[in-house]
């Protein structure tokens, strides 16, 4: 069995004082408490499964419309629908395990006790993620699993390898999450599986409160930062944003299929043209959508982006608002 082993190193700060000091964090964890849910009762999991066989809309199929496409036969459209859908719950499944590990070190390294006790809701909602993402996997999916893309590995051995909160509440909470937000989000509306969408619509559910803590624990240590650390935070906000926002590009569902190199070739020529000619597929709609505005919106609101990075920004293709 693969593991991956990242060395880090920590310090553990143990509270003694256990009283209300942050309000809203604690009613962050008061939420957290009231809207726990359980897999293994909360989700239908007798839904009868589409009869087409598909798990996804095709239009959330990166070829969706192209000569490619409409070449294919009826049966191998449906495979890659499959396919398509095993990468990318993959990819959000090894997302969840990340996110568990990250927040029982942060229950660790964060100060507070209200800190504390939400970091320690998130392990469990992470956790409960982590499984039912993969009952879905085995459920409908004969357990089929795709390996992690580099660029998700490299952000995680940030996140957990570094010793300080903020920096993996930047990392995770703010910047991970929120890419993780559009995806579910997307398949929330869009998945084909009715099954499919009501695990994404219950993962939903928890997100809100995730991003919660970054946005409200992250202000003031950005206040107090010095400028060196500042940087720091920005340099950390937008490789984060780089990781997630590209190089995600489900070529080992092609290459299953049975596509050639020539074929895996025309398919990234033709997600080129569609990006170029800005004719945005379902897909970066919905990128477009939560990414860039809630996201960005929000990260520069609290001062981790600002005029300095503009151009590496406008190179992801995300415009800074104006910031103060
Ligand atoms: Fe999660
Ligand atoms: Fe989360």
């Amino acid at each position: 069995m693969e593991r991956w082993t990242i060395p880090s190193q920590t310090s553990t700060i143990f509270e003694f004082d256990y009283s209300v000091q942050a309000e809203d964090m604690r009613g962050l964890y008061e939420k957290a408490k009231r809207d726990q849910w359980n897999a293994s009762r909360d989700i239908p999991w007798d839904t009868p499964e589409p009869s087409d066989g598909r798990t996804l809309a095709d239009e959330l199929v990166d070829i969706h419309g192209s000569p490619i496409w409409a070449k294919m036969s009826e049966a191998d459209r449906v495979e890659l629908n499959r396919r398509i859908t095993a990468w990318r719950l993959s990819v959000l499944v090894y997302g969840e395990q990340g996110a568990l590990l990250a927040c029982s070190q942060l229950v660790d390294v964060v100060t507070g006790t209200d800190e504390k006790f939400f970091q320690a809701t998130q392990v469990v909602d992470e956790a409960r993620h982590n499984e039912v993402l993969e009952r879905y996997i085995q459920h409908r999916l004969g357990g089929l699993h795709y390996p992690m893309p580099e660029n998700e590995r490299v952000l995680f051995d940030v996140i957990l390898g570094d010793s300080r909160w903020y920096i993996k509440t930047i990392a995770l909470q703010l910047v991970a999450e929120t890419f993780a937000v559009a995806l579910f989000k997307m398949m929330n509306e869009c998945a084909h599986d009715p099954l499919l969408r009501e695990v994404c619509r219950r993962i939903l559910q928890d997100e809100s409160r995730h991003m919660g803590f970054g946005m409200l624990s992250l202000p003031a240590v950005i206040k107090h930062a010095s400028d060196a650390e500042r940087r720091e935070m920005e340099d950390v906000t937008c490789l984060a944003l780089e990781k997630v926002l590209s190089g995600f590009f489900p070529i080992d569902a092609y290459r299953d299929l049975g596509f050639s190199p020539a074929q895996i070739a025309e398919v990234r020529a033709y997600r080129r043209d569609v990006a170029a000619r800005n004719d945005y597929a379902v897909f970066r709609k919905y990128f477009k959508r939560d990414m860039h505005t809630s996201m960005v919106t929000n990260l520069a609101r609290i001062g981790l982006l600002t005029e300095r990075v503009r151009p590496r920004l406008a190179a992801l293709g995300i415009e800074l608002p104006a910031v103060a």
